[in-house]
């Protein structure tokens, strides 16, 4: 397979190029990335001999169509991604997120390219935090923030794609992701960064708030099933079964790397924060057979530790610039 990956040189896009040159060396990959704040050619080291990767913009006509012409498969990640980047400046969000997905879409139409569009389980809102309801593809869209609307609006234009102009397209909504290569403005990767440089970690109001949490490599595993499995239209929703409210994340967190479980400081909450997200992922098991593989939670946040001790090269330059805006903001 020819693939495009948009947004490959990011979190989860460049897990997915190094996962696919070590598992489809017969896959042909180029990757397109704007090589935002949040992007990095470092990312794809290791794999840069066996890759291309064209630095531009999906929204741009002129870089996202020969690109697609070229391709069997897209594998659409490119996205502004951060909740509270959003409620700073939600401008990005429209451009990457809303006119990005358009120019990708009308590209894949074009040349009668296969699609799949990775978004998120925030397009559905917010939970009860002790209720028993999950999200599935059935659940009507609700999205709360810029961030979140963006997603809702680029996988509604799919979805209008698909019915109106027959783009063989496939959607994935995913829980949240940790790993290697997360943008240390994230939740998990701040609080192991701010720890490995004497910084105290910060959560946000009581820590009550819950998510379902998901290894990047299980995410991709089922982005790599739907793309070879999946039917054409369908939405699949993507998670791990592992809800965790923030708190139990961070203290998991101290644990590992051998802090007391009160040594964090609380502050400002994050203005609409959702309160659960939570995903019933039975479609993709049941109709596509697929599990995720890194199921100890524990272990693979130990794993996550690991990598950020011994990758400073890769994170510590965006350190102090992401404190800084953090903590102008109170947080
Ligand atoms: P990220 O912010 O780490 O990476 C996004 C990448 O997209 C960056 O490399 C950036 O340079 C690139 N990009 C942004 N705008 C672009 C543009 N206009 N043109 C070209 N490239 C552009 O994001 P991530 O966490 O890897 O998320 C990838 C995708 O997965 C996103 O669509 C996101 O909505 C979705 N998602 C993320 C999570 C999560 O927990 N991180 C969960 C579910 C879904
Ligand atoms: O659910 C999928 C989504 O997960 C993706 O679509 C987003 O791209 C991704 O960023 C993530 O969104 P969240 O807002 O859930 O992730 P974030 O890492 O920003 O925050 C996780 C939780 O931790 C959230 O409840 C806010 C809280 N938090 C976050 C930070 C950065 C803190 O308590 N302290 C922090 O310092």
């Amino acid at each position: 397979m020819r693939l495009l990956v948009t947004g490959g040189a990011g979190f989860i896009g460049a897990n997915f190029v190094h996962s696919t040159v070590r598992d489809h060396p017969e896959d042909v990959v180029t990757v397109v990335d704007a090589l935002t704040y949040a992007g990095s050619r470092e990312s794809l080291r290791g794999v840069e001999d066996s890759i291309e990767l064209v630095e531009g913009d999906i929204a741009d006509v002129d870089v996202i169509d020969p690109l697609v012409a070229a391709a069997d498969a897209v594998v659409h990640f490119a996205a502004e991604t951060h909740v509270d980047n959003a409620l700073a400046d939600p401008r990005p969000f429209l451009h990457s997120n809303v006119t990005g997905t358009f120019a990708v879409l009308e590209a894949v139409r074009r040349h009668g390219v296969r699609l799949h569009h990775v978004s998120t389980d925030e397009v559905y809102g917010d939970l009860e935090l002790d209720g028993p309801t999950r999200f599935t593809e059935a659940t009507p869209y609700n999205p709360s923030s810029p961030y979140s609307a963006t997603k809702a609006a680029a996988d509604m234009l799919v979805r209008a794609w698909v019915r109106s102009f027959c783009v063989h397209a496939t959607i994935s909504n995913c829980s949240n992701n940790f790993g290697p290569y997360q943008h240390i403005e994230k939740f998990i990767p701040r609080q192991i960064t701010n720890i490995l440089t004497g910084r105290r970690p910060k959560l946000y109001g009581t820590g009550a708030n819950v998510r379902d949490w998901i290894h990047v490599d299980d995410h991709n595993s089922a982005v790599r099933a739907i793309l070879e499995r999946g039917e054409a239209g369908r939405t699949y929703l993507i998670g791990a079964d592992n809800e965790q409210s923030n708190l139990a994340v961070l203290q998991s967190l101290l644990a590992i790397m051998g802090r007391d479980p009160d040594d964090f400081d609380h502050v400002t909450d994050r203005s609409g924060h959702d309160l659960r997200y939570a995903i019933d992922p039975s479609t993709l098991r049941d109709e596509l057979g697929w599990t995720p593989a890194r199921t100890d939670f524990t272990e693979a946040l130990r794993e996550t530790v690991e990598w950020y001790r011994t990758h400073p090269d890769w994170w510590a330059p965006l350190k102090d610039a992401t404190e800084s805006s953090y903590s102008k903001r109170g947080q």
